[in-house]
Parts: C-alpha cells; structure tokens; sequence
C-alpha cells in the first residue's frame, strides 16, 4: 500500500474534491495518511481565483521540488484548476509528475500505477458530477461535512476564472445527494454544508418534474432532521424567496445567507456581468429580513475593478452600511487570463489605490463585524461544538445558527455537542459566553 497525502488550496468545493480523489485512491491500493513527511505520494489541490493563490501553490512545489532531490521515490501531482490553467507548463516544473484537471479524477488511479499512461488529463466534461464515489472523511473530521451539489459554472462575471478551469455547470442527481447525506447522519455526522458555485441554479430533471433548489433543500432538511443544514454559495440574481420560506420552515436549516454583492456600484456590477444592481440586492436583502428576522448574512467584496472610480468605491461603502454585514471577505481585484475583463478592460486602477480602497473596506466591515457580534451579547445561542479553541486546551469553539464562531469554556462537553451558550463578550471576529 502506497501512502499518499493531499494538500487543499482554495475553496470548501476544493476541500469537498479532494475527498473524491482520497476516495479512488483509496479504492486502489493507496493508503491516505495524515502527514505529508509520511507520504510517497504529494498531491496539491490547487485554485487560480487570484494571482496571490497560484502564487503560493508555485512556492510549495518549488518545496516539494527540494524534497524530491532528497527523496527520489516522491511522486507529485498537480489538481484542481491550476491544472485546468496551466497545463504542459506544469509538467516542466521539476516537481510535478502529474497534472490533473477537476473533471478528469478517475483517471489517477491508472495514470498514478502505470508509468506508460499520459502523465496530463484536464479535459473538462458536461456530465461528471462523481455522484456515484463516496467521498473519503479523514478521522479528523467527524462532525461538519461538505457535499457537493453541483459543479462548474455558467455565469461568466468578467472577472471570475472559474467557468474556464471547472467547466459548464451541471447537477448532480438529488438521489444521491440525499443518500450521501443520510449516510453522514448515520456515521453521527452533525452538520452539512451543501456545495455549488450557484445553488441557485441547481436544476435536475426527473421526467415531468423538475427539482430545484428550494425543492432539494426542503428534500434534504426533511431527510435528515439530526443534521444541520448550510449551503453556498447563493447569487443575488437568482436567489427567490421559495429558498427563504424552506429555510423559515425547516428548524435543522441553518438561517445563514451567503450573497456576495461584489460591488454597490451599479456602473461596476454591469462591467462585471453580474446581472443585478444595486437596487435589486437591496431587495434580496429585505426579503431576507423579512422571512428570516435574525438571519447571518455575509458577502464577497471585491476593490479595484476594472475602471472603478472613487464614487463607485464610496458607493460600495455606503452598501456595506445599508445592509450591514455580519461578515465578509474582502479582496483587491487580480486579473485573470483570458476572463470577459482581461479581454476587454484594462486593469486600470493602480496597486497602491486598490489596496487603500480594499483597507477601507476591511476597516469598515470590522466595525460592522464587531457591531453585529456586540448585538449578540446577552442572547442565548445554540452552537454545535466543533473542536478545542486554538487559543487554550480548556475551551471548545464551535458555530452559532447564524454562522458565527463563538468560544467558550469546556465544561463536560464534547465535540459533536450541541450546546446553548449565553454570550457574554465578543470581538469582531469571535463570540464569548459561557454554556448554559
Ligand atoms: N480578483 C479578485 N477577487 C476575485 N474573486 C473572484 N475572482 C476574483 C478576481 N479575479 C472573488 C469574488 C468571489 C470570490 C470567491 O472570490 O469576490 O465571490
Ligand atoms: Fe465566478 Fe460568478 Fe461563478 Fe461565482 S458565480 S464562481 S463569481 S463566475
């Protein structure tokens, strides 16, 4: 049995992947282990979103690059949409053996055992969804989960790489979602994060009938009431208020909303494809508060777009306070080869710009942050622990309903508990409190 390790860059959908491969190579004669030192095999998972992250993927197969000169048994290989990206030009890298796009993972086993098999396969396909492998969970996760719902991406924001890396969106049979779900609940999973680029968009056709969303989720929630439900991520155009009234009307439905606004420019939405505005997220927003009075609601913001002015920026600010975000991830934009944007508009606003305008952003959203946490000081909050804090051995952390961490002393609990905690002090990023 040979030992191999893989190392996730990017996203949850990235993390949910890299338990497909670990699974068919567990099914061939490969044997996961938990320490890169211990592996033969080195696999890197890898995401082209932004420059910096292919940037950081670069400098650790230049590391593993040195390690195989110590160690000539050591075989790499390269997954995810750096695969899609870069292609040949990896394969010269000294490191890398192989190279693998997101829709060809079948291929490892066959191309890891036989030297005489192409060492490339990136070819992106319209089917494959691998709604038949069951994903492969390390010991070390045995609480919160992902499952994968979709795959790809059709939308085309001008900016965004993904539609060319991961290929045309497509769904994955609600069947098998449901069944993987219920097998989590059975091996005492406690919580699901249900993944797509745009569950929105999720679609399956079963004859007459057609599943949606808002038909999957209210599937699931019924399916396994033991386990918590997520899902991302959401688009503001295609996010209908039948998903709000699933998630008012099932309990294990977490009432968290991930809606990334990009920008609160109108002029900057529509160069960046986005097919909303302003005006029509703020909607989406009002019937979130409507539905769902207490639902977390966090965005991605993006600084610097293409052309984007100081009043765009300012506009995105004045966003940002109108809805109030609990939280948010915030970049400075990084052009991409070949998206719509790097087409057809130059990257025109300077580095130094950018990164103020991105560290007014962060500013203000840390204030937002802290006042949305400070407004939940005092409530009692259900939170299933996740793990022992990273600050000190004796509290456990683990999510609020909403979306929050939330810290806490450990008592007699355990991870996998789900305990009330009554808050009673916070930070912008974290809640305190004690259990009750
Ligand atoms: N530059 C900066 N941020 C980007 N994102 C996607 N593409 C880019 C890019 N080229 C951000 C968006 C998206 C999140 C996953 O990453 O905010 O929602
Ligand atoms: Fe990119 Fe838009 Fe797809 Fe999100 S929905 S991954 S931003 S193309």
């Amino acid at each position: 049995m040979i030992p191999f390790y893989i190392e996730t860059y990017g996203c949850q959908m990235n993390v949910s992947d890299s338990e497909v491969v670990a699974s068919l190579l567990a099914g061939s004669g490969y044997v996961p282990c938990s320490r890169w030192e211990e592996a033969r095999i080195l696999l890197i998972n890898t995401c082209s979103i932004r420059e910096n992250a292919e940037k950081r993927v670069m400098n650790r197969l230049d590391h593993f690059a040195r390690l195989k000169k110590k160690n000539p048994q050591l075989r790499v290989g390269v997954l995810g949409c750096m695969a899609t990206r870069l292609k040949e030009q990896l394969l010269e890298h000294p490191a890398v053996d192989w190279v693998v796009g997101p829709d060809s993972y079948r291929h490892l086993p066959a191309m890891m055992g036989s030297p005489a098999s192409a060492p490339l396969q990136t070819q992106l396909s319209l089917t494959e969804t691998y709604a038949d492998i069951t994903p492969y969970r390390g010991r070390e996760q045995t609480v919160t989960s992902f499952v994968t719902i979709m795959r790809g991406c059709d939308n085309l924001c001008a900016y965004c790489i993904v539609p060319y890396v991961r290929g045309r969106e497509r769904s994955r049979d609600p069947q098998s979602i449901q069944a993987e779900v219920e097998a989590l609940q059975k091996d005492g999973f406690k919580e699901v994060t249900l993944l797509g680029q745009n569950v929105n968009s999720y679609r399956w056709k079963a004859g007459e009938e057609t599943v949606s969303f808002a038909g999957l989720l209210e599937r699931i929630a019924l399916a396994v009431p033991n386990l918590r439900i997520r899902f991302t991520t959401s688009h503001p155009k295609d996010m209908q208020d039948d998903v709000l009234h699933v998630m008012a009307n099932h309990h294990n439905i977490c009432k968290q909303i991930h809606l990334p606004v990009q920008s609160g420019s109108n002029a900057v939405l529509a160069k960046m494809n986005r097919k909303y505005t302003r005006e029509t997220y703020l909607d989406r927003i009002r019937s979130i508060r409507t539905i769902l009075p207490g639902c977390g609601i966090s965005t991605d913001l993006i600084a610097g777009f293409c052309a984007e002015t100081e009043e765009d920026h300012r506009l995105t600010l004045e966003l940002m306070k109108e809805v109030r975000f609990d939280q948010a991830f915030m970049f400075q934009y990084s052009q991409r080869p070949n998206t719509l944007a790097a087409r057809h508009y130059p990257d025109d606003v300077p580095e130094e710009e950018k990164t103020r305008r991105l560290s007014e952003i962060i500013a203000l959203q840390n204030r937002l942050s802290l006042e949305s946490n400070r407004a939940d000081v005092g409530k009692t909050m259900e939170v299933l622990v996740e793990g022992t804090s990273k600050r000190s051995e004796e509290d456990l952390f683990g999510r609020t309903d909403t979306g929050k961490v939330c810290v806490f002393p450990k008592g007699t609990n355990r991870v996998g508990d789900l305990v009330h905690v009554r808050i009673t002090s916070c930070t912008a990023a974290t809640l305190k409190g004690d259990i009750v």
